[in-house]
């Protein structure tokens, strides 16, 4: 791929990866972008810009084909600080992109979107948004946000709602949400080149056996996730999971039971 990609939170976790990644994957024209250069190699190309600025978010969007937006505070933060940097940050990053005519972005979304839904619950790619924390909002924002731009101006957009992607399961959880990294840098490859995606939900997840999710959308698109968290021991992971009755009803596990005042029997 010879066409130039920006990877907004190149410095953070995720960001980093899929810049290693999909360098692998062949992309030649990788430009990241964050607050902060941090674990950035010597051949990687990162631009300090703060998404909260329009300015200076359209003018790193410049000559862009895609956008792949990881750049957000990954966690359960302030209403201000959540409202400045992912959803004020993310709607910048779509202005600018329309301003400069890009023509795709990929979007970091997350289970917390969806983290109210019951466990029992099966969801696929029309289920309701149901937000489980400030953050999980700007995340259900971001993909109405992304819908939008696909329908107004034809900014192509995928919306991955991540499990949990980290090199394996940490707790028992996991085993439902966990994604690999190698499984989220194909989807991402798949959000950048399949030639007929309009405004897509796909599931960050692997191919895990316990998943709360029916990810036939990705599956159509051509996703074939090579790894798994069923190969992890359960009783192991067990002893790290957060044992309170609200966490261990809900998908967004913690996320639900944070500052609870809420009435269970309601949440259906
Ligand atoms: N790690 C996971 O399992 C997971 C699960 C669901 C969703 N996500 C999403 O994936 C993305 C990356 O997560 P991560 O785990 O790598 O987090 P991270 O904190 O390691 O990386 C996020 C990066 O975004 C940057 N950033 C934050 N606000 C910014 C702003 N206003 N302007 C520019 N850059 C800014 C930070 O400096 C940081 O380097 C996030 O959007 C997160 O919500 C991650």
């Amino acid at each position: 791929m010879n066409k130039k990609i920006l990877i907004t939170g190149a410095s953070g976790h995720l960001g980093g990866m899929l810049f290693r990644f999909l360098a692998n994957l062949g992309y030649k024209k990788l430009i990241g972008t964050d607050l902060k250069k941090k674990n950035i190699k010597k051949n990687q190309k990162v631009i300090l810009a703060n998404l909260k600025n329009l300015k200076a978010t359209t003018k790193i969007t410049k000559g862009i084909y895609a956008i792949v937006h990881f750049g957000a505070i990954p966690i359960e933060d302030t209403q201000a600080n959540i409202l400045q940097n992912n959803i004020i940050g993310t709607y910048n990053l779509f202005e600018a992109a329309r301003i400069n005519k890009v023509k795709r972005v990929i979007f970091a979304s997350s289970n917390h979107a969806i983290g109210f839904h019951r466990r029992k619950k099966k969801l696929n790619h029309f289920s309701n948004q149901r937000p489980d924390s400030h953050y999980g909002l700007s995340k259900a924002f971001g993909e109405e946000l992304s819908r939008f731009y696909a329908d107004k101006f034809n900014i192509k957009s995928m919306c991955i709602r991540i499990g949990t992607c980290l090199r394996t399961p940490e707790d028992r959880r996991h085993l439902s949400t966990w994604i690999s990294y190698r499984d989220l840098a194909q989807l991402v490859d798949i959000g950048i080149k399949h030639k007929s995606i309009h405004h897509e939900i796909v599931y960050g997840a692997s191919k895990n056996k316990r998943s709360w999710w029916n990810n036939s959308r990705a599956y159509q698109l051509g996703y074939k996730p090579r790894d798994s968290a069923d190969r992890f021991d359960i009783h192991l992971l067990s002893k790290s999971e957060h044992k309170d009755k609200t966490a261990l009803l809900f998908q967004g596990g913690v996320f639900t039971s944070a500052n609870f005042k809420g009435d269970i029997k309601s949440i259906k």
